[in-house]
């Protein structure tokens, strides 16, 4: 029996690399019977960049309607909000004090921004994010991480910061690890650059069907004519096409590349023709969860109770290990 935990901050609406990355594969390993699956929508850790309030609840909203759209089974497993567990941020506290200062100052997360943005620009959230992290994931004592490979170094965090507890005071905290899909670990967005909300080149695969037809048109491609052979493998269409199709359609797709006569306008057409084909049930059932948010609520609400009992058990236990409670 394993436990599977992930999360999406509520930074905006989740785009296909998010899908493709974590969503789908959590959903997967969610229906796979000896699994308990705990999913939340990490709306802390949006704090360190997003600080308008509504916009945080459209996108918790949205985030929660992706879960459902994909077809996460919230009775099966569990669907929360993560500030719905405020046991996260004690558990945050004690991990911050075992902590390596170094160890923080060379996350990714923060070393990235603050050297973009300059050390007064960065608050102190962004640099305890990977242990809000490590007790999002040691809280529900979590097997297994399905992630996109951004997120390896903080899985890599969680388990340094658990093992020298665990050095220190017994075995109080599992060790989880991180499952990367090796062909989804990087999704492209449209500029070929890691699909990130951040770099502006997100394709939202639950936007209507203009915008979306849209976004793809602007995936940069080569400039060689219609008639010129042309090569998939350096191609971010054919590499997105090639996550949607099944094996004898980008076998297809690679032929048309390779004969030539064929141009990216077309191979375009087709990778926006795949993703309709391929979320065509999730986008209706997106649509239909936006439009009643009282039913993301109550999901929400359901999660909360069973994620609570969960984190209130494990937290009891690093209470009594780290000395914290009854003196007698
Ligand atoms: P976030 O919200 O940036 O991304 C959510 C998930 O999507 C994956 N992902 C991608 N995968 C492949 N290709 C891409 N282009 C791509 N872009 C995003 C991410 O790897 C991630 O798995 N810190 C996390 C949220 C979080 C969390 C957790 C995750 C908070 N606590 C505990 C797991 C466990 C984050 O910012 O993800």
């Amino acid at each position: 029996m394993a436990r599977i935990l992930t999360g999406i901050q509520s930074t905006g609406v989740p785009h296909l690399g998010n899908l493709l990355g974590a969503l789908e594969p959590g959903v997967k390993l969610s229906e796979q019977k000896d699994n308990t699956a705990i999913f939340f929508i990490a709306d802390l850790h949006s704090l360190t960049s997003l600080k308008e309030p509504q916009a945080r609840i459209e996108n918790i909203r949205s985030v929660a309607a992706a879960w459902l759209a994909c077809g996460f089974d919230t009775h099966q497993g569990i669907l929360f909000r993560q500030s719905d567990v405020p046991e996260v941020c004690e558990l945050t506290w004690y991990l911050n004090c075992f902590a390596p200062f170094p160890m923080l100052a060379n996350a990714h997360s923060f070393k990235d921004k603050s050297a973009k943005q300059g050390l007064s620009e960065v608050n102190a959230g962004l640099f305890t994010y990977p242990v809000l992290m490590a007790a999002d994931i040691l809280l529900y004592d979590t097997d297994i991480v399905p992630v996109g490979k951004d997120q390896i170094q903080h899985i890599e965090i969680t388990r340094d910061i658990a093992s020298s507890i665990n050095h220190q005071h017994g075995e109080i905290f599992i060790l989880p690890k991180a499952q990367v899909e090796e062909q989804v670990k990087v999704v492209p967005g449209i500029d070929g650059q890691k699909m990130s909300k951040s770099y502006g080149n997100t394709i939202n695969v639950f936007e209507e069907e203009k915008k979306l037809k849209k976004s793809i048109n602007r995936i940069i491609t080569g400039s060689e004519p219609l008639e010129a052979p042309k090569n998939p493998d350096n191609c971010t269409v054919f590499q997105l096409y090639s996550l949607l199709a099944d094996t004898s359609e980008i076998n297809t797709l690679r032929n048309a590349y390779l004969e030539g006569n064929f141009g990216y306008g077309a191979a375009k057409q087709i990778l926006f023709e795949k993703i309709m084909e391929k979320y065509e049930v999730p986008r209706q059932k997106y649509m239909t969860f936006m439009q009643n948010p009282e039913s993301i609520e109550t999901a929400l609400r359901l999660g909360q109770d069973k994620a609570r009992a969960y984190a209130t058990s494990v937290l009891d236990r690093v209470r009594e290990a780290l000395g914290f409670g009854s003196i007698i």
